[in-house]
């Protein structure tokens, strides 16, 4: 048996925060090895990357979730009871609750809802000498998405939720005002989602059969028994929240055409296969989620390595994305790439690996690719803009990255 490579600082939270996206791959360099051990918030943790890793990391026999998340992500991105903490077959029937809004038509009918909100919001950006961009969208997708899942929202609660629903993204890795800030959204979001779904149940606010509002309400537990509105709150905003955080990639796609300008051209008369290999290299290229978090279920050996019962243990997603090894020149961007990507549940993973209805890979992987071509298609074949003179740069210290500037447009015109 080897022992795994562990730092030597008792603590790494501090190195956690300064190299961001980069901390676990940036050791495992260093130990020249996949896989290292260190304490985070004073935690033991293994952390690893890569294909392999990613593998045995979507092993159900031996990790599970309930555990995994610290408080401070649970009370802000995830909220209590949700999905992502759960095991076994609460896990498989609360997946599947969410796999059956993604049909196809699920998924149509939410591209054609965006689709209208980018034309009517392009209208109005024509009025204006600049637009926040990254706001721009965020106010898109939180329409689109309350619509889709079959909330009401009204007029007035627009700005306010969509607020909100960033502040929760922003304020896991956030430290004071910030984070707190995170906490107070989700409350708020919570309480005003928990009185949707008694108007949903009372019938007073009959919502759509297959959206997500309705399903929800109705779902019922192992035991027969209909959700708590608590958790059905939690649930929905599982699919709203990260509808609006789709708006981060999206900004990095602007970004990502504004840099790599020869795409543009290709695009505007591109096949779908175009757009989606140009989807798929922003997800891969820029950052989003650095990590996933699983603990050991009982113990166990891996190529030599024992990984003990109650371990917490970290998958690198950014890093696997950039790993040498499967990507050739991995900070170059370049859509072509997945021209011949074979498409290993293992290898791309910014959304996790694995299988969206066994393992905990995100349910809203496809809804994401799909809303991220829409965006794609408004920005070549809908719309002409100008990029003025700002500070574009993003850290990768920064959890979760965004361009300083939220990139900005102005003189926007829709394309006839
Ligand atoms: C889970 C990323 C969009 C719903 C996840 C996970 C990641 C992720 C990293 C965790 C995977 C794991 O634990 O192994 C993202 C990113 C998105 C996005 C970067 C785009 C910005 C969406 C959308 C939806 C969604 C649009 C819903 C419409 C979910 C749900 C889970 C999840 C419900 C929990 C799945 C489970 O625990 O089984 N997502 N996601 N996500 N995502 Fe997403």
């Amino acid at each position: 048996m080897s022992n795994i490579p562990s730092s030597p600082w008792p603590d790494s939270t501090l190195a956690l925060l300064s190299d961001g996206y980069e901390f676990i791959s940036k050791r495992c360099r260093r130990y020249d090895s996949d896989l290292f051990e260190t304490r985070l918030l004073l935690q033991k943790v293994i952390c690893m990357q890569g294909e392999a890793a990613a593998q045995l990391f979507y092993d159900n026999d031996r990790f599970q979730r309930q555990g995994a998340m610290p408080q401070r992500v649970i009370k802000t991105l995830l909220g209590q009871g949700g999905v992502q903490g759960l095991d076994g077959e609460a896990h498989r029937r609360r997946k599947q609750m969410f796999m059956s809004l993604m049909t196809p038509e699920g998924i149509q009918d939410i591209a054609a809802l965006t689709a209208e909100h980018w034309c009517a919001a392009i209208m109005t950006w024509e009025n204006r000498d600049t637009v926040v961009f990254f706001e721009a969208v965020n106010d898109i997708l939180c329409r689109a998405s309350c619509q889709w899942a079959g909330v009401p929202l009204p007029e007035s609660h627009v700005q306010q939720l969509t607020k909100d629903l960033v502040a929760m993204v922003e304020a896991p890795a956030a430290l004071g005002l910030r984070h707190w800030q995170g906490r107070l959204a989700r409350n708020r979001a919570e309480r005003w989602l928990a009185q949707g779904v008694d108007d949903v149940r009372a019938r007073v606010c009959p919502a759509l059969e297959t959206s997500a509002a309705h399903v929800m309400a109705w779902q019922r537990d192992q035991d027969g028994e209909l959700l708590d509105r608590k958790v059905i709150a939690v649930e929905l905003l599982n699919i709203i929240r990260p509808i609006v955080a789709i708006g981060r990639f999206i900004v990095f796609m602007a970004l990502a055409l504004h840099e790599y300008p020869r795409y543009r051209q290709m695009l505007q008369a591109g096949s779908e296969e175009e757009l989606t290999w140009f989807v798929q290299e922003v997800r891969r290229f820029y950052p989003f989620f650095p990590a996933v978090a699983a603990v050991v279920k009982q113990e166990f050996v891996w190529q030599g390595y024992r990984f003990p019962q109650g371990r917490w243990v970290l998958l690198d997603l950014y890093g696997t994305d950039h790993d040498p090894r499967l990507w050739e020149q991995p900070e170059a961007f370049q859509p072509e790439r997945f021209r011949s990507w074979k498409g290993s549940a293992f290898d791309f993973i910014p959304q996790g690996g694995g299988n969206h209805h066994q393992h905990h890979r995100c349910a809203g992987e496809w809804i994401t690719i799909e809303l991220m071509k829409v965006a794609l298609r408004a920005l070549t074949q809908e719309m002409e803009y100008a990029v003025p003179s700002q500070d574009l740069r993003f850290s990768l210290s920064q959890v979760p990255a965004l361009p300083k500037s939220r990139f900005i447009i102005g003189n926007v015109r829709a394309k006839p």
